[in-house]
């Protein structure tokens, strides 16, 4: 049983994460703002896991006095840093809120660790950009095509700063595309809120609640022109933190990891396998590329693979059956 600290425990990543870690018998310090989710995740935690779960409502990029009251009541054994602010276009309007929540979270986590305690933090393939280098691995240069994608970069490199010289251990878990739900069905990438995403957009499609799906170009230079991508299901990016827990205990620098199946899908063969899947015809329209999109991102997996001893397991099949 290991004590663990999880930012962002009421999120959809984060929140799974949190739901696997108490099943297996850890014990979990949850940190949530609410400024993306709501209570209800954490209404089922403490209901569910009454002698392992622990929740702090608390604003992690302010209020470094309650966190520091973290640290010093529980002995923690690591930090799962999932909090942060997540969409790109959302980030190209108002940078300085995605500046100060993203950076400043994560600083006020890392002046509170110790050289006993290991850090993972969610980072994402958009710290990539758009490569020319297909699939990505680790050891490209980073260059992100939005304010979202710089916070992360900017973490990233702070987080090694630290390491540094603090003499910390952390890794940093570059997610390709995660999709779908844990198979227990507890926790579900929201669709409600006006998504931007892939997957909750087709969802929408499949319960009525959107008429169609826009599918942004069909002039890319890929199998069918439409864009394509990693999805990975929620529960190998899920073990993929448990592997990287474990790695931890090896090290004493930062690392970097993809996590992500190597597997390149468009958006029509991600909708068509939904439609077989579910036994259903979704309305789709083809519209001009989005702003800022790449056309291809995928990623080389064999680092994760070689260090964490981790792979992904589940089919794009799955992913869609899992997500409705
Ligand atoms: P999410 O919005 O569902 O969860 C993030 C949680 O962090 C939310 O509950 C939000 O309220 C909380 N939060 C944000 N700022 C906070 C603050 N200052 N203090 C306390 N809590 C705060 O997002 P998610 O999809 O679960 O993503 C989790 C992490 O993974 C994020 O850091 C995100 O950037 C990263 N990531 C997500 C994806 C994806 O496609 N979902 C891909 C790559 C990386
Ligand atoms: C995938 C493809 C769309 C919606 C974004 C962020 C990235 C990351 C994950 C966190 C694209 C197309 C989408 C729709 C469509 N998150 N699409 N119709 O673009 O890889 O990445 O989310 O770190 O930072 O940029 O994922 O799911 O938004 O889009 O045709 O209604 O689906 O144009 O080609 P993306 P996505």
């Amino acid at each position: 049983m290991k004590r663990i600290l999880v930012s962002g425990a009421a999120g959809y990543i984060g929140g799974t994460f949190t739901y696997q870690a108490l099943k297996s018998g850890h014990e979990v310090i949850g940190v949530d703002n609410f400024s993306n989710s709501s209570e209800k995740n954490i209404k089922y935690f403490k209901k569910k896991f009454k002698n392992n779960f622990y929740f702090h409502k608390s604003d992690l990029s302010k209020e470094n006095n309650a966190l520091k009251k973290i640290f010093e009541n529980y002995e923690i054994d690591y930090v799962v840093h999932f909090a942060g602010l997540k969409s790109v276009a959302e980030s190209e309007k108002q940078p300085k809120l995605y500046w100060e929540n993203n950076l400043n979270s994560t600083r006020n986590i890392l002046e509170n660790l110790t050289n006993r305690i290991g850090l993972v933090f969610s980072s994402s393939a958009t710290v990539y950009g758009n490569s020319k280098y297909q699939p990505i691995s680790e050891k490209i240069a980073l260059r992100a095509n939005s304010t979202y994608g710089s916070t992360k970069i900017a973490c990233e490199l702070m987080i090694d700063d630290y390491c540094r010289n603090k003499n910390i251990k952390a890794i940093c878990l570059r997610y390709f595309n995660p999709v779908g739900s844990h198979s227990d069905k507890v926790i579900l990438e929201p669709f409600n809120n006006a998504p931007n995403n892939l997957m909750p957009r087709i969802v929408r499609v499949a319960k009525g609640i959107d008429p169609e799906l826009k599918v942004f170009g069909k002039d890319y230079n890929t199998i069918d022109g439409t864009a394509e991508r990693d999805y990975i299901h929620i529960s190998d990016l899920i073990s993929g933190h448990f592997a990287a827990l474990n790695k931890l205990n090896e090290i004493t620098d930062c690392k970097y990891y993809n996590l992500g199946t190597g597997n390149s899908t468009s958006v029509l063969k991600l909708l068509k396998t939904f439609e077989k899947v579910h036994s259903l015809s979704l309305n789709y329209s083809f519209h001009s590329r989005r702003k800022g999109d790449v056309e291809v991102c995928f990623a080389d997996p064999a680092l994760a693979k070689k260090e964490l001893n981790w792979s992904s397991k589940k089919s794009l099949e799955d992913m869609c059956r899992d997500s409705l």
